[in-house]
Parts: C-alpha cells; sequence; structure tokens
C-alpha cells in the first residue's frame, strides 16, 4: 500500500469530542514541552500521584552499556495501594471502582465501592502478613478474572511485597519454572476457575507444580466455584485466615524505585524472563496513559477486557484505573460465550464508556456475522481501544462502523510488557485515525526507525523500531540477570531501546508497526517465543530436533508451526504428531499449542549449522515459489522435501 492510499483513508477524530482535553494543538504543544525540558514536564505530571514525600528529580538515565542506569523520581517515596485505594476515599469512598461480571450471565455481577475495596485489600495485605509475608518477598498469583485477584496484587503493593501473576493457562511447567526463577515462598490461587462455562482445575495445577517447585511453602486458596480440591499442609483457604485479621492495614511507604512487580514474557532466546517494574514510575506512566489514550472522567465506566495474568490486565483492568479513581470492569469470562453477544450485553448491562480489547477477539466475533452486535443498544460506548497486535484495516473498520456505530475513535495502542503502558496511540480529539496504524507517540516517548546496521532513517521510511529516551513506565531490569536486560533491549542498536518490533512511518509521521523481527511470534495477541516451543518439543522422548515459526492465522493473528525431526527409527504417524501436539499444550499451556506440525527428515542449516528460519517461514506461509536464495545451505535437496510436505 502506498501513503496515498492510506491518506485516503484518514478518519476525523470521530465522535464530538470539541471538550477533549487534549486538542490536537494541546497534543504538538505537550510533546514539545517533554521534549525540551523534560524534568520539568516529569516532576509535573508527577503531582499526579500521592507522595509520602515527593521527588525532586525525575528521570537519571543511561542506555550506554558502560553506563547504564535507569531511576525515575528517585528520592520520591509513596505506597501504589494508597495511591489506588485511601486517596480516593474522602472525595469517592461511594463511587463503584470494581464491577465484576461473572463467566455465567445468569449469575449475578458484584460491585465494590473505593471504601469496599479498600477494606477487602487491608484484609488480604494482614491475612499475607500473618503468613509471613513481608516488604521485598515476592508472592506468586495463580487466579482466575475474579475480585480476589484485584485485592491480592493491591495488597501485595501495599506490603511492598512484589507480586509474580502467572496467567490462569499455564501448565504446572510453567508456574513451577517462574516460582523458582523469582524465589516465591507463597503462591495465591484459587479452587477453580471458570471460563465459558468450563471449570480451570488452578489448585490441581498449583499441587503439579508444587512438585517441580521445592522451595513453594505455603498456598493461599480463594474458594471461588466451591469445586473439589485437596488440602495439604501446605494449603490455607483464604476465607479462614481473613476471618481472623482485621480491615485495617498501614500502606508501607516505598521508594520510587522498590520494585512493585515481575510479569513473566516471552523473549526471542531462552526462558521468558521476568520483567520488573518499580513503584512510581510505572504507576505514573499508567495513571498518565490512561487519562490520555481514554481521556479518563470520572463517572465513565472503564473496560479492559484483558486477563490480569497479562501486562495489560496489570495496567489497565488495575493500576492506570483505579489510580485515576475510575470505575473498572472486571469480566471473569470470554468474549464470545454463551454467543457472540456477550461483550455487547457487558456494554448495554453496565453502560461501558469505553471498550479495550484485542484484534484477535474482534475477528473472532466478525466472523460471527454482525447480528450479534446490533441487536444490542451499544449507546453508552464513546471510545474502543485495541492492543496486543497489529490490527487489520479489515477488524479496525468493522470495529470502527458496526460495534462503534462510526462515532468512538478506535484508540490502537502500540506497547508492550517492558513499556509498562501505552506508548503509541491516538488521544481522542487530537488524532486523526488511520485504520490500521497506532498513529503518533505519546508526549514524552521518543521513537525511531533504524535499519539493520542501525543507521537512522529519517521522513517516510521502514525499519527497525528502538525508543531513544527513557520514560517514567520503563522495566528497570530482568529479575536477577541485570546483564540479560541491557544485552537484550540495549545492545542491537547501542544508545537506544530495541523494541523488537519492525515499522514504518509513513509521511505524515504515523508509525504503522508490522509485527516481530525477532523469534517471538504473537498468537491472539499473547507472545510465545519460537525458542520455548522448541525446547518443549525436544523435551519429548521421540524427538531429535525441532524449529517453529509464525504463520499467518486468520482469527489468531499469527499461529505455531513446528518443523520436527524425529529420532533416527522413529516412525512419523498421525498420532504421534497429535501426542506432541498434546505434549506441548501440557509442558507450557493451551496458549503454545502448534497449529500444524510437520515432520521434517532435516532441518535447512548453513553450512555453519545455522538454521535457516527465514525458509521454514516462507514454506509455513505457502510461499513456496520465492524461497530466495538457498545456495548457501548445507543440503538444498532438505527444502525440496520440506515443500512437498507441507502442512496444508
Ligand atoms: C505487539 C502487550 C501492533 C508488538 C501490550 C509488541 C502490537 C508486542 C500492538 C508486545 C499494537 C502490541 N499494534 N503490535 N497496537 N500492541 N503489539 O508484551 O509486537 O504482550 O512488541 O504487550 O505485541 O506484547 P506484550
Amino acid at each position: 500500500m502506498t501513503d496515498t492510499a492510506h491518506a485516503q483513508d484518514c478518519y476525523p477524530v470521530g465522535g464530538d469530542w470539541t471538550d477533549a482535553r487534549v486538542d490536537a494543538a494541546a497534543y504538538e504543544r505537550l510533546y514539545a514541552a517533554a521534549a525540551r525540558d523534560p524534568d520539568t514536564f516529569w516532576l509535573d505530571q508527577a503531582k499526579r500521584l500521592d507522595w509520602t514525600s515527593p521527588p525532586t528529580v525525575a528521570g537519571d538515565w543511561s542506555f550506554d552499556a558502560d553506563d547504564f542506569r535507569i531511576t525515575w523520581f528517585a528520592d520520591g517515596t509513596l505506597n501504589v495501594a494508597a495511591n489506588c485505594l485511601d486517596r480516593h476515599l474522602a472525595e469517592r469512598g461511594d463511587t463503584v471502582a470494581i464491577i465484576w461480571e461473572p463467566d455465567d450471565p445468569a449469575d449475578a455481577p458484584r460491585t465494590f465501592t473505593y471504601r469496599e475495596l479498600h477494606a477487602e485489600v487491608c484484609r488480604f495485605a494482614n491475612v499475607l502478613t500473618a503468613q509471613g509475608v513481608a516488604k521485598g518477598d515476592r508472592v506468586t498469583i495463580y487466579l482466575p478474572m475474579i475480585p480476589e485477584a484485584a485485592f491480592a496484587l493491591l495488597a501485595c503493593a501495599r506490603l511492598g511485597a512484589i507480586h509474580s501473576v502467572v496467567f490462569g493457562g499455564f501448565s504446572p511447567d510453567a508456574i513451577a519454572g517462574r516460582i523458582e526463577d523469582c524465589g516465591s515462598t507463597l503462591v495465591i490461587t484459587a479452587d477453580e476457575g471458570r471460563r465459558g462455562g468450563k471449570r480451570i482445575p488452578l489448585k490441581a495445577n498449583v499441587d503439579a507444580a508444587a512438585a517441580k517447585a521445592p522451595g513453594l511453602a505455603k498456598v493461599i486458596v480463594v474458594k471461588s466455584t466451591g469445586g473439589d480440591v485437596t488440602m495439604t499442609p501446605r494449603d490455607v483457604w483464604y476465607h479462614d485466615e481473613a476471618a481472623k485479621v482485621s480491615a485495617a492495614c498501614p500502606a508501607e511507604p516505598m521508594a520510587a524505585e522498590d520494585p512493585l512487580f515481575i510479569l513473566y514474557t516471552s523473549g526471542s532466546t531462552g526462558k521468558p524472563k521476568g520483567v520488573l517494574h518499580t513503584s512510581a514510575g510505572y504507576l505514573l506512566w499508567a495513571s498518565y496513559t490512561h487519562e490520555l489514550a481514554f481521556d479518563y472522567r470520572p463517572g465513565n465506566v472503564f473496560w479492559c477486557a484483558a486477563d490480569i495474568g497479562w501486562v495489560t490486565g496489570h495496567t489497565y483492568v488495575l493500576y492506570g484505573p483505579l489510580a485515576n479513581g475510575a470505575t473498572t470492569l472486571m469480566y471473569e469470562g470470554l468474549p464470545n460465550w454463551p454467543d457472540a453477544s456477550r461483550l455487547w450485553q457487558i456494554v448495554d448491562r453496565h453502560r461501558v464508556h469505553t471498550l479495550f480489547t484485542a484484534p484477535t477477539a474482534l475477528r473472532a466475533l466478525m466472523k460471527e456475522g454482525d447480528a450479534f452486535v446490533t441487536a444490542t443498544d451499544r449507546s453508552s460506548l464513546k471510545l474502543l481501544g485495541s492492543v496486543g497486535e497489529p490490527i487489520n484495516p479489515e477488524a479496525w473498520r468493522w470495529y470502527y462502523e458496526v460495534a462503534g456505530d462510526a462515532r468512538c475513535p478506535i484508540i490502537d495502542t502500540w506497547w508492550q510488557t517492558e513499556t509498562g503502558g501505552a506508548m503509541i496511540a491516538p488521544i481522542p480529539g487530537a488524532t486523526a485515525l488511520k485504520p490500521g496504524s497506532a498513529t503518533r507517540p505519546f508526549p514524552g516517548v521518543f521513537p525511531r526507525l533504524v535499519d539493520d546496521k542501525g543507521t537512522t532513517l529519517d521522513g517516510a521510511a521502514t525499519g527497525n523500531l528502538v525508543i531513544t529516551q527513557s520514560w517514567p513506565g520503563q522495566m528497570r531490569t530482568v529479575w536477577g540477570d541485570h546483564d540479560r536486560f541491557v544485552q537484550t533491549y540495549f545492545t542491537t542498536y547501542p544508545g537506544t531501546y530495541f523494541t523488537g518490533d519492525g515499522c514504518r512511518r509513513d509521511a505524515d509521521g504515523y508509525y504503522w508497526i508490522t509485527g516481530r523481527v525477532d523469534d517471538v511470534i504473537n498468537v491472539s495477541g499473547h507472545r510465545m517465543g519460537t525458542a520455548e516451543v522448541e525446547s518443549a518439543l525436544v523435551a519429548h522422548a521421540a524427538v531429535a530436533e525441532a524449529a517453529v515459526v509464525g504463520m499467518p492465522h486468520d482469527i489468531k493473528g499469527q499461529g505455531i508451526y513446528a518443523y520436527v525431526t524425529l529420532n533416527s527409527g522413529v516412525a512419523t504417524t498421525d498420532d504421534l504428531r497429535a501426542e506432541l501436539v498434546t505434549w506441548v499444550r501440557q509442558e507450557i499451556g493451551p496458549i503454545a499449542t502448534p497449529d500444524k506440525l510437520q515432520f521434517a527428515p532435516a532441518l535447512p542449516k548453513t553450512r555453519s549449522g545455522k538454521i535457516m528460519r527465514r525458509i521454514l517461514r516462507k514454506i509455513a506461509e505457502g510461499d513456496t515459489a520465492s524461497l530466495g536464495d538457498t545456495s548457501t545451505l548445507a543440503d538444498p535437496a532438505v527444502v525440496e522435501d520440506l515443500v512437498a510436505n507441507r502442512v496444508g
């Protein structure tokens, strides 16, 4: 597509935003102010938080490997939970903080005012203290989308304990790995989760994980479904312990740079890494971006449909909205259960103002037809958000025209676990929209495009996306492996933060993310490292070698295509194929399930033994006519076999 084609596609800001806080001129002013004098800009922004001791310094950072450091507001102290709860009590104690919508629409929703949430969090924090949790301890949380998940995260924040949330879809092995990596001795889980009418055996998964995580000493179990679980001497019921403690608990004053949480995410190599975020900078970024991207005003019901197990759930279900005193909706279930109108029914039921979801969900709903949407009212909707992967223009238009009745801007937010919150996104009332573009960077975000050699590309160009200056919400380290942090993000294009994404910038300065340029696959908006899936495959006794690549997928965005070489003498049967697919599911979790698995007598390698993934990607995509130069392969005949036996 040419830039002219995109320009024809330019939408106005969408809807009536005459009273927008930030209009186009204000955006330019803010952007220039953050560039000109970042210290003043960020110390001013810091006033949006409630400090026990306000900071006198803003960012102190260097991306040079020799002099590497990142701190923000280093001499300030605050407590994140107090910012999300206590400071709202005087003015908004009786405002609803959380609306909880259960999986089954026949069950009653629950609401918690700020005062009620404050009491629940204090109680949870007292239970944690009674179980021996103290400031700096790591607490692993493996919970479904129930209100207790919000209580648990905020309770950790209140005590200064570092939470590490593990998505409820991960396997016992994955849980064990994360428990061991961060050295947590306590896990908070529930008897079972509920999604789309099905039960997920969370407690049983933790029991299985415990066998592989010797450091695990204590499990707090929330009774959610009432399903049968086996309690061991390690386990306590949350409700038993909560009955023994008070609902008053002081908030621990934390240094700005004290850790708030660890969240594991996949990279191009090795095991998932523990992305570490600290207290003040992260919370500031959550609050700032929630307000900017969604023009948040008191009374708006804000619904981010992400699971708390991902960064989107951390920042936009919990921390951003609560820091801003918002009413946040938490949904336990799936977008398409009991049927494809569920999202819109929830919008109507709770008069949702902003809906923030992922392209994969939209594509799945789109395919079911418009009637599921048009049968609902949706007149409360004013804004629609998108996150997690590039939104294809077709899904964008459907979201805009059908779901939003052509009156709600689409806020396509580009960001990453590492960035803490949105970085490139339209601001309602300020930014004209282009379907498929995350548009322009927020004030304080300085993107650059570079070619593979690191040369800066100016104007309209396509290249690798780097960020040249630190921002408060930036991750600070990889838990337990600071070298890996510096190596992964700051050495590819020295002096800049490398995002791992490819990107095009058009003549209007709009950014179009093209997807990962490393060995990370984006499956339904969730990151999966090809190396992780490969190591799960080779852990199977029948497998000698495996290579995994992404392939286009209608609903998921990208699917997983695995090439597997078996040990000699092992027969390539359909049963074994099915067994290997199940094996990966069990090793990592359902999100890692290979969509296609091809038995390969050998993999295409260079003479130095490097697997040529470029060729494997092309074959997986079905683009076998343009495999490019295969002359550097050790054995070009390997490719013919792969093409002939491609799984279509
Ligand atoms: C991709 C999720 C295009 C991107 C918040 C990034 C996107 C990775 C968008 C991070 C978007 C996320 N447009 N691509 N709006 N949002 N991505 O860490 O490749 O789970 O690097 O964070 O998702 O995924 P993560």
